[in-house]
């Protein structure tokens, strides 16, 4: 008998995880999303067998740029995967010519007969937002949008999806002149990455946490997404964007709703996505007074260390030298139900942080009764279950444990469970999972029109309040955990922020 783990693939054989014969068009394919993340998701898919070789991958974008070019482009230059390299192809156009669809759909039909991807087709649109509706409309017009018997036609759309609720549905008002809902495949990248997801592994897989996930055990729970980057060359696409829009209103909304939901009685895309609209339902519209109370903005300064000193905001390549845009925001938010009524939600996130990290914490309760003088548990902690979603990913069940001794002091003692240290399996990276399940056409884990409304609702009244409030914006120095404002948020609590 040996204890060695089988090899992965016969533990999980995934041979259904393969996408059908078609192709991935890219709009916005000389973009640095395009470069930085579908390339390699696309190099993985075929690098671990996913794509069929009746397959090719279009770009479009207005710079030229030879097949070869657009080829190198996505691979890094590399020949991973022979049988695909000459189903790259690129189309150079406006997305506003007409003549560029028409292009578009001439090559698709060859691209049909030559290496039979049997008229299933995926449209990526990684372009910036201004261009979202004419891609749409012309797709429209070049009839695009109509699947071919027996085939797909299917849309994916990159984030930002509006800027507020209003161009929100402005924009979905587009997108359904000329798709079905089920058509459409709207992206929070968050959502395909394995930590997430283990959110409901934890959650409903196990009979365990669910009999304490509620306001009888829950003290409080806290949301950080924080990263150590600044804006670097995105300075003028963050000024007309910020924390709030950037990723609060979805990556953090996003993992709060899988956090906080309700059981779905399947992972079937229509049960998860109804339980996570009607807990995004659920959270208490803040009125024009409570703003003030429960949001804090704030925007980095020039800090760091005399080795590695780093710009403020206001001086990145990019952004106006008076911006008021805001690169950190914390929201205090409440759910109205019954499982959670009374329990404040802490959710917080920003750029230039001290660490990169992003984490889910649900601190408990404290014991109802402490058998012992308080003297003998001072570095106690209260009960925490820390769900690190990245980096270092992995599960910290935060406890109290008798100190070794003659005296019985007990103080905050951890368990750790790291994904690295667990399993073998590789994580596939999000951009590669969410490409494969639009192209099986599981939307699971794509945003559901009625979901981006929510969203927007929660966020819109401050975003406003904001936008009309004239008193500076809190400033916190570059590689600290935001203004101060932020701190006093927990405190008038009586509660801290889990500073990893
Ligand atoms: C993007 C934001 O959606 O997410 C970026 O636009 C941010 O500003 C990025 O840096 C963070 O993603 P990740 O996967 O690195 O946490």
């Amino acid at each position: 008998m040996t204890d060695e783990l089988p090899a992965p693939e016969t533990v999980f054989p995934e041979d259904h995880r393969r996408a059908p014969a078609g192709v991935l068009v890219i709009f916005g394919a000389s973009g640095d999303l395009t470069a930085r993340k579908l390339g390699p998701a696309v190099e993985n898919l075929a690098r671990h067998k996913r794509l069929p070789s009746q397959f090719a991958v279009v770009g479009v974008a207005r710079s030229p740029m030879s097949d070869e070019d657009f080829r190198t482009r996505m691979t890094g230059g590399q020949s991973v995967f022979p049988e695909l390299n000459d189903g790259f192809r690129y189309v150079s156009g406006g997305y506003d010519d007409p003549e560029t669809y028409r292009r578009l759909r001439e090559l698709l039909d060859t691209l049909d007969a030559e290496r039979g991807t049997a008229g299933n087709r995926a449209f990526y649109l990684a372009t910036p937002p201004e261009a979202f509706p004419h891609v749409v409309n012309g797709l429209k017009d070049a009839g695009l949008n109509e699947p071919r018997p027996g085939a797909f036609s299917r849309i994916m759309i990159e984030k930002p999806y509006g800027h507020d609720l209003e161009s929100a549905r402005e924009l979905d008002g587009t997108v359904h002149n000329a798709f079905d809902e089920s058509q459409v495949f709207r992206i929070d990248h968050y959502l395909g990455k394995d930590t997430v997801q283990n959110l409901l592994a934890l959650r409903f897989a196990n009979a365990i946490f669910e009999p304490i996930w509620n306001r009888t055990w829950v003290d409080h729970v806290q949301i950080t997404v924080a990263e150590t980057l600044g804006v670097g060359t995105r300075g003028s696409f963050y000024e007309t964007a910020g924390a709030t829009r950037d990723i609060l209103q979805n990556h953090v909304l996003q993992v709060l709703a899988l956090a906080l939901m309700e059981p779905p009685s399947s992972f079937d895309a229509e049960n998860v996505r109804n339980e996570k609209v009607k807990l995004l339902q659920a959270i208490r519209l803040p009125t024009n007074r409570d703003i003030s109370r429960i949001a804090v903005r704030g925007q980095y300064t020039r800090g760091g260390t005399e080795q590695d000193l780093m710009p403020g905001y206001r001086d990145e390549k990019g952004v106006n030298p008076l911006s008021r845009t805001e690169t950190f925001a914390a929201l205090r938010l409440d759910v109205d139900n019954w499982r959670w009524a009374g329990v404040p939600f802490y959710i917080r996130t920003g750029k230039r942080l001290p660490k990169r990290v992003t984490e889910v914490v649900l601190q408990f309760q404290r014991p109802p009764h402490l058998p012992i003088p308080v003297g003998q548990a001072k570095d106690l902690a209260p009960d925490a279950l820390i769900l690190r979603i990245q980096p270092d990913e992995g599960i910290t069940l935060r406890f109290g444990a008798k100190v070794p001794g003659h005296d019985f002091r007990v103080r905050s003692a951890t368990m750790e469970f790291s994904y690295g240290g667990a399993f073998r399996e590789e994580s596939p990276e999000a951009y590669e999972r969410l490409l494969l399940d639009a192209l099986k056409g599981d939307p699971t884990l794509f945003i559901r029109s009625d979901e981006v409304e929510q969203c927007w609702r929660i966020v819109d009244p401050i975003l406003q309040t904001w936008a009309e409030d004239r008193n500076p914006v809190p400033l916190y120095e570059a590689a600290s955990w935001g203004p101060a404002e932020a701190d006093r948020l927990l405190e008038r609590d009586g509660r801290t922020w889990h500073n990893s």
